[in-house]
């Protein structure tokens, strides 16, 4: 009869956790969705790599909320198409800055420049820009390294210390009462492969691993800038064009689109997330199925099974022809 009670109590008290929880979270959401309102009014947002996918959704969810994009990326023609569409509704006009993240500082630099003449300050860069990699590590030659690293990672970190060094500039001019109001981000489109390291993926998987590195350092020196967040977003499998553009060994457009792409989020409601991670002022959020959870759990807590289960699919890949 006791032991009955006992189980009946820690159900209920189970019931009532999850229930507080579950209302916290609606609360937070609603409080959220309020603040989107006026939150972008002000805000001047770069987005690279906005030219399509992902890029182009965060976009199209940010120009209704009033801010002032500028739409970073190599191909005019998709940007302005991007651009046009927006524009069907009314907003900010949207700037283009045609730009390969992967050139040198010297080329990137005067066009930054441009952008900070123009518009004052960029109060939230989000670094989506990104190239995936369908191939063998050990065979892939040193260019296809280079190219990937310097788009994702590298690309990024460019983008990030020239912004952070006028964020600060521009937060320094303020007096301590307006710093207290006004908030800066740096937002890292990453990816669930920033903690796994899968099979035939080795280079993006590498490049997202450094470029979570680099966020982690880049937060704890900014302790006396509070006020300037470093926001990594974590998603899983998107349906986007990225496995169609994910390079090969030989450098090549894979041009095959995955059904694990095609079958994942819409890259609008990963971008509702990457809104909401501004907002909340969030430092790290994974936007993934339970699945993909649990492998980033077993890395952390059973790596041999991990390792297991990671050479188990390499197995399963291994005979499609990544070279050819
Ligand atoms: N799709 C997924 O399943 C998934 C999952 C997790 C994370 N992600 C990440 O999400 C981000 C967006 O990817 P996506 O899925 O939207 O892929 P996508 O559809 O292939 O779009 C990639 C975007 O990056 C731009 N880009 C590529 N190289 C560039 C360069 N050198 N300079 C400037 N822009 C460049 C492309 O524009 P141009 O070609 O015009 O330059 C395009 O706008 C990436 O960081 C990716 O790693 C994607
Ligand atoms: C935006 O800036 C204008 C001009 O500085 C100001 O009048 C307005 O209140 C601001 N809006 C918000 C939502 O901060
Ligand atoms: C994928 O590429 C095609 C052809 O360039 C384009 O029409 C389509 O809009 C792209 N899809 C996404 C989600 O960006
Ligand atoms: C693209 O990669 C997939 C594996 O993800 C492979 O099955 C396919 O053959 C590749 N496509 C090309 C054109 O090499």
């Amino acid at each position: 009869m006791l032991e009955l009670s006992n189980k009946l109590l820690s159900v209920y008290s189970l019931t009532s956790i999850g229930l507080i929880f579950a209302v916290y979270k609606i609360f937070k959401r609603i409080r959220t969705n309020s603040l989107a309102k006026s939150y972008f009014q002000n805000k001047t947002v770069l987005i690279t790599g906005a030219s399509g996918g992902l890029g182009k959704a965060i976009a199209e969810e940010l120009y209704p909320l009033g801010a002032q994009l500028i739409l970073c990326a190599r191909n005019n023609e998709e940007l302005n198409k991007v651009k046009s569409n927006l524009m069907l509704k009314s907003g900010k006009e949207p700037e283009i800055l045609i730009l390969d993240v992967g050139s040198k500082l010297d080329v990137i630099r005067p066009k930054l420049d441009e952008v900070i003449n123009k518009f004052k300050r960029v109060d939230i860069l989000i670094n989506n820009a990104g190239v995936s990699f369908r191939g063998e590590s050990f065979t892939a030659p040193d260019e296809v390294y280079e190219k990937i690293m310097n788009i994702n990672y590298y690309g990024a970190v460019r983008l990030t210390n020239y912004f952070v060094n006028k964020m600060i500039q521009d937060n320094n001019e303020r007096s301590k009462a307006e710093q207290k109001r006004r908030q800066y981000s740096i937002v890292n489109i990453g990816s669930v492969q920033s903690y796994l390291g899968l099979p035939y993926r080795s280079v993006y998987c590498s490049s997202k691993h450094a470029l979570l590195a680099h966020a982690d350092a880049l937060r704890g020196e900014l302790f006396h800038h509070k006020n300037i967040d470093v926001i990594n977003v974590q998603p899983g499998y998107i349906n986007t064009n990225v496995s169609i553009n994910a390079l090969r060994s030989d450098g090549a457009k894979n041009n095959t689109n995955d059904d694990d792409h095609r079958l994942g989020f819409s890259p609008n409601y990963v971008a509702q997330v990457v809104i909401r991670s501004i907002i909340n002022r969030d430092q790290e959020v994974i936007v993934a199925i339970l699945l993909h959870r649990v492998a980033i759990w077993l890395r952390f807590f059973f790596p041999r099974t991990a390792a297991w289960v990671v050479q188990k699919r390499a197995q399963k890949l291994y005979g499609k022809n990544f070279n050819d």
